[in-house]
C-alpha cells in the first residue's frame, strides 16, 4: 500500500511540469518584434492601457495568449495579433517575456 501512494506522488509529480510547455526565449524574442510597438522593447510598455509582460509568469503568459487565440478572452488587438500564434510561438514567446527583469 506504501509503495503505491509513493509511486502514485511520483507520477503527480512527473505530471505537474509537464502541463507547462517549456519554451526557448531566444526563438521566442524573434518572434516579439511586433509586440515591442506596444509592449516595449525589454517587455515595459510606456502606455497606461498596455500591460507590462517582463517577468511575467510563464505559464500565466501562456494561457492569456491561448485564450486571446481562442476568443476566451476578448480584445480586439490581442485576438489579431495571438491568432498569427502556434503552440510553440506561444511557449517561446512566453519564455521570453517571462526571463525579462520586471524592473
Ligand atoms: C497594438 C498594440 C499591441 C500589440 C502590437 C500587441 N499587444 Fe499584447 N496587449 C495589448 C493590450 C492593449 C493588452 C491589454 C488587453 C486587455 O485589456 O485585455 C495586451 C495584452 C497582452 C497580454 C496579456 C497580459 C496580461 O497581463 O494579462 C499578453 C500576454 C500580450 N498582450 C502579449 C502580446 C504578444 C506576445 C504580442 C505580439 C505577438 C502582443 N501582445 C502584441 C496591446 C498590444
Amino acid at each position: 500500500m506504501q509503495s503505491l501512494v509513493t509511486l502514485c506522488v511520483l507520477i503527480i509529480s512527473l505530471m505537474v511540469p509537464g502541463q507547462l510547455l517549456a519554451g526557448d526565449a531566444a526563438a521566442g524574442k524573434v518572434k516579439t518584434a511586433i509586440c515591442a510597438t506596444c509592449h516595449g522593447k525589454a517587455g515595459i510598455s510606456t502606455s497606461k492601457m498596455t500591460p507590462n509582460l517582463a517577468g511575467q509568469k510563464e505559464g500565466y503568459l501562456q494561457k492569456a495568449l491561448k485564450n486571446f487565440r481562442g476568443g476566451v478572452r476578448k480584445d480586439a488587438t490581442m485576438n489579431t495579433m495571438a491568432k498569427r500564434l502556434s503552440d510553440d510561438d506561444i511557449a517561446n514567446i512566453a519564455a521570453y517575456y517571462s526571463s525579462l527583469n520586471a524592473n
